[in-house]
């Protein structure tokens, strides 16, 4: 049988670091709605009630707020192996570190632009029981209309270098066996500034742009993102949300022009990462598609309104606890 032309089959999870893990604990589980599944003395691990894994969120104490590790699972043990002799061939590698809760050894790799990732096989399944319990075959646990309740893990999104997108994180994700359905651009004969990777049929596993702000070799995590099943959900969400306290970081719901998504953010002040609550994203599924390109001065972020978050958040220098997102 011909083997799939990448390495990897689903990004699995992601880990934050926080400055004060009991407090984004609890508003993963009390606001967000996210079940608890593990917990270790310097860790919390969530996940939404859809998802199979162990976990999809590792929350960790630090120092300092931001990404820990990105992880995607194999496509099989022996793509593992193939993935981490690509790696080391690229230099992108880094190397193996033990099990941890969730998952079996991972070869940990590097970007060009310095965002930790992780590759592995193993991974723990987790079906619940008791109440935490789904009557149907399918959930590994019940849906009990928790919170903002997101359904399952979606995708993170992470800004680089100036220039460092099509000479560095482009190629690497090419090369990895990506596909790329949505492009940024300024202008064709200018380099993309952006971009949209899926390994699968999501519109995307990660996304990455341009800030001009940001040092080379030096990216940053700017959101991870929940998916529920409807636009009306994501409109709970955020009721939800604005009644325990928080504010949508970019006004009012809209729908991204790229990959279609209908979303909103909120800003975990520990982490200083914006949570994205999203639906109805399109879906990819030739292996041949895109990229689609979009151009940054029709506004890619946002499909039916004027305004430019990116730019408005240019304005003021920072998002929340973080950097300013990307200069469109
Ligand atoms: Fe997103």
């Amino acid at each position: 049988m011909a083997k799939n032309p990448h390495y990897l089959s689903q990004m699995a999870h992601v880990e934050l670091l926080s400055t004060n893990l009991e407090e984004t604990a609890r508003f993963y589980t009390e606001i967000v709605g996210m079940d608890e599944t593990a917990r270790d003395e310097n860790s919390s691990y969530l996940r939404a009630w859809g998802d199979y894994f162990l976990y999809t969120l590792k929350i960790t104490q630090s120092d300092k707020k931001g990404l820990g590790t990105i992880g995607w699972r194999a496509d099989s043990e022996e793509a593992l192996t193939d993935c981490v002799q690509f790696l080391e061939s690229t230099g992108n590698g880094i190397g193996w570190v033990e099990a941890d809760k969730g998952r079996g050894k991972a070869y940990r790799f590097k970007t060009t632009e310095g965002i930790t990732h992780e590759v592995f096989w193993d991974v723990k399944w987790l079906r619940e029981t008791g109440e935490k319990g789904s009557k149907f075959a399918d959930r590994y646990a019940s849906n009990r209309r928790k919170g903002a309740c997101p359904r399952r893990f979606d995708h993170v999104t992470y800004l680089v270098a100036k220039g460092s997108y099509a000479f560095g994180e482009k190629p690497f994700w090419q090369g990895m066996g990506l596909k790329n359905p949505d492009e940024i651009r300024l202008e064709d004969h200018i380099p993309a500034i952006g971009g949209l990777w899926t390994i699968g049929n999501l519109s995307h596993d990660i996304a990455v742009f341009s800030d001009p702000n940001l040092p080379e070799g030096q990216g940053i995590l700017n959101h991870i993102c929940y998916n529920v099943d409807s636009r009306e959900e994501v409109l709970l969400a955020l009721d939800w949300f604005v009644e325990n306290g928080y504010t949508s970081v970019w006004g009012a719901p809209t729908r991204h022009k790229a990959d279609e998504g209908f979303f909103f953010y909120i800003m975990e002040p520990h982490t200083g990462i914006l949570l994205e609550i999203y639906a109805c994203a399109r879906l990819i599924f030739a292996p041949d598609h895109g990229p689609d390109i979009h151009y940054l001065k029709d506004n890619p972020n946002d499909a039916w309104g004027l305004t430019n978050p990116f730019a408005e958040a240019a304005k003021s220098g920072k998002v929340g606890g973080i950097v300013k997102p990307v200069d469109i």
